[in-house]
């Protein structure tokens, strides 16, 4: 059965509040990062706002273009000890958004949102690249 306007609204307002994780996630791991290497690590986490912001942007647009209404609570941000904690949450969390992009992009397609299948595809690269930089950095 082909998805229905709700349901890609639904899926649009998951990806929102994990955007929005996003977000929070790397300002406090930012500003709370410590030892040796913290100036590279807070330079590291900052750099990735402005892109987490524009995804949040993008898919509040989108929600009230499709006529829902964007969700205001974040997912919650897991907590870390240590710097490698924080760039283990950062890795599962690029993954999984990497993942359930791909599911929304395919669901926009069956939708026939080509413009949205588009903008998802682009954040996907945008994603894959944050996971590959975290992974060179914690050496996997
Ligand atoms: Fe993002
Ligand atoms: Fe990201």
């Amino acid at each position: 059965m082909a998805i229905t306007k709700e349901e890609l609204i639904q899926g649009l307002n998951e990806d929102l509040a994990n955007e929005y994780q996003a977000i929070i996630m790397y300002l406090t791991y930012a500003a709370s990062v410590k030892g040796m290497e913290r100036e590279q690590l807070q330079n590291f986490f900052e750099k990735e706002i402005a892109d987490e912001l524009n995804h949040a942007k993008m898919l509040a647009n989108k929600i009230t273009a499709l006529g829902g209404t964007p969700v205001t609570q974040p997912a919650p941000v897991p907590p870390a000890a240590n710097a490698k904690e924080m760039l283990q949450n950062v890795l599962k969390a690029e993954t999984e958004t990497i993942q359930r992009y791909v599911k929304r992009m395919k669901q926009a397609e069956e939708f026939g949102d080509y413009g949205l299948a588009n903008e998802l595809h682009e954040m996907i690269s945008e994603e894959t690249h944050h996971k590959e930089e975290t992974e060179k950095i914690l050496g996997v």
